[in-house]
């Protein structure tokens, strides 16, 4: 079958946006809506009837919803928004498993005008906390097993007018909390979607640095033309696609390639809301007749720990392409994948704040396994020398990777942080934090990050949240978090803590101190090892050194320690 981007080199010759923006129908100045783009306009194409979204839950129960269902369906949860009295511009925050709520409530918060806030479900009540707080959230869609922790910190958000229960039943509900019931309700046919433009924000998707808490990265309405091209170039979506994004929502990967991308291109897909199993992942392949799959670097290791028998298994011949993002995918993992299912993954490089694949391998081009691959079209990238922040001229020499900034999908600013947003600029590049190479071919081959953020099975931990937690454990004095290496999820996190003089390091008070993480902020954030110790390193002004912790930890040479308190 012939790839939707035929030959790079010529989609790379006097490449323009406008492509994509021809091919939506979209002409400068128009109004532009994520949310009718990928229902409505689908429906208007002839489209209505055609599968959009096919849904397992974890008992292989299965619930099926065309073009024309989720058209209407987010109509109905748009008309309710606007009838409950929430406003275009207001945060509506999306606190739910994958159930197919959480999929066309994205549509209709987006056709109301609304900026859809997608928060991880496993997030404990002070992950939730920060980012409704720094979002002056106005309302959160949730679950009944997930409405206690909005419950727990209820008081400290008084702008949280609305809290809606999407599976309530004959429950009784408290305080600010509402039933709604998508299917339950008179569908709405015809909607008028609140005329958004091009700079109108959609999406607010917040992530973690290494300093302060988390930060909302905000999207706006014309990230689509960069969503829609790279699903249809690099995914190589097809019309007759069965496609699944094994992310969930609450990560950028789930929103940009598991709702924008595929519905906007009129595809198929798949979601699974159920926890890994390699047997249950090739099963749901199986039955679906999976074609594309977009998924990450920690399940393909995980694939590879179980083998390739439980592979033969299966019938997994419907898989034509396969591709990667979240983390370095390694070589290894590159050619595992050719053995067990006679195709390669294809690795994607990008970040919440790109909003859609910047570094990619495309169908068609030669892997160098190991390597993320070139640029997108319409993407300028380079790796700049970390001193001067000039690119690097040198083939094979490790810089900081850059963007030019300007394609469609980069986020306007971090909400209420303009300042952070700023400091990310240098010389007019773009800073990602992270270090790469070019080869003499122009591949990129990442090395890793510039920063102390814990890259986690493809999840970002900000160390800060963690450290900041742990210091409101009554026996905690002083804390750092480090990431430490890991053969399945890259690296896990690792606490370093000093305790307050009446209490005694045991088994008990870390696992104590572990289970307190993981129900405040979320199990990706727990530590997996906890190292009690008298005091941290930290500089003359007081800062401590996680650097050094690393490296120590990561047999890596320790730098410059200069600054480092001597006394
Ligand atoms: O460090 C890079 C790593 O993940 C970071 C972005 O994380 P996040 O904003 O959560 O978005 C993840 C999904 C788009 C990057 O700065 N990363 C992402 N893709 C790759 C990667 N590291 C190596 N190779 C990749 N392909």
């Amino acid at each position: 079958m012939m790839s939707n981007i035929g030959s790079y080199e010529q989609r790379l010759k006097n490449f323009d946006w406008s492509v994509s923006e021809q091919e939506l129908g979209y002409k400068k100045g128009d109004p532009i809506n994520i949310g009718w783009y990928c229902s409505d306009r689908i429906c208007k194409m002839g489209k209505g009837s055609k599968m959009a979204l096919i849904w397992e839950d974890f008992k292989g129960n299965n619930k099926y919803y065309t073009y024309d269902d989720i058209r209407t369906y987010s109509n109905t949860f748009a008309d309710y928004f606007l009838k409950l009295g929430l406003k275009p511009g207001e945060r509506i925050c999306i606190f739910m498993d994958r159930v197919p709520e959480l999929y066309i409530s994205f549509l209709g918060i987006l056709k109301m005008g609304g900026i859809a806030q997608p928060l991880f479900s496993a997030f404990g009540e002070e992950s939730l906390l920060t980012r409704l707080e720094n979002a002056k959230t106005s309302a959160i869609l949730t679950q009944l097993k997930h409405v206690s922790k909005v419950r727990r910190i209820l008081k400290q958000i008084p702008h949280l007018r609305h809290i809606i229960v999407v599976d309530a039943g004959t429950t009784a509900l408290k305080e600010r909390e509402i039933p709604f019931n998508m299917e339950e309700t008179t569908r709405v046919d015809k909607f008028e979607y609140y005329k958004t433009f091009a700079d109108t924000p959609s999406v607010l998707h917040y992530t973690s640095g290494t300093t302060g808490q988390p930060k909302g990265a905000q999207h706006v309405h014309y990230s689509l033309i960069s969503q829609y091209l790279t699903t249809k170039w690099v995914l190589d979506l097809q019309p007759d696609d069965i496609y699944w994004c094994t992310a969930d929502p609450g990560w950028v990967t789930g929103t940009s390639y598991g709702i924008i991308g595929p519905w906007s291109n009129g595809v198929t897909q798949a979601v699974l809301d159920s926890g890994f199993s390699s047997d249950r992942w090739y099963a749901f392949i199986e039955k679906h007749k999976i074609t594309v799959w977009y998924s990450a670097p920690t399940a393909i290791r995980l694939l590879m720990r179980d083998g390739t028998e439980i592979v033969k298994k299966h019938d997994l011949s419907s898989l034509r392409h396969l591709c990667s993002v979240g983390e370095p995918l390694n070589a290894e993992a590159v050619l595992w994948s050719k053995e067990a299912f006679g195709k390669p993954f294809h690795d994607t490089f990008w970040q919440t704040e790109t909003g859609s694949m910047v570094i990619t391998n495309y169908p068609g081009m030669n892997i160098k396994p190991g390597s993320m691959g070139k640029p997108f079209p319409g993407i300028t990238a380079t790796v700049l020398d970390p001193i001067s922040f000039k690119p690097i001229a040198q083939p094979g020499k490790v810089g900081l990777i850059a963007l030019k900034p300007g394609w469609p999908s980069m986020f306007r600013t971090y909400w209420n942080n303009q300042a952070i947003y700023d400091s990310k600029f240098k010389n007019d590049w773009y800073i990602c934090g992270d270090r790469a190479s070019i080869d003499p071919d122009g591949y990129f081959w990442f090395v890793g990050r510039d920063d102390d953020v814990i890259n986690t099975g493809g999840h970002l931990v900000g160390p800060f949240e963690i450290e900041s937690a742990l210091l409101e454990h009554p026996a905690v004095a002083e804390s750092a978090a480090i990431g430490k290496p890991d053969p399945i999820n890259m690296e896990v996190v690792k606490a370093f803590v000093a305790l307050k003089p009446d209490y005694e390091p045991n088994d008990d008070l870390e696992l104590e101190i572990m289970n307190f993480i993981r129900k405040k902020l979320s199990p990706l954030a727990m530590p997996q090892e906890i190292a009690f110790v008298k005091s941290l390193p930290k500089t003359r002004s007081g800062k401590i050194m996680r650097r050094l912790l690393r490296a120590q930890e990561w047999n890596e040479p320790i730098g410059d320690i200069s600054t480092l308190e001597n006394d």
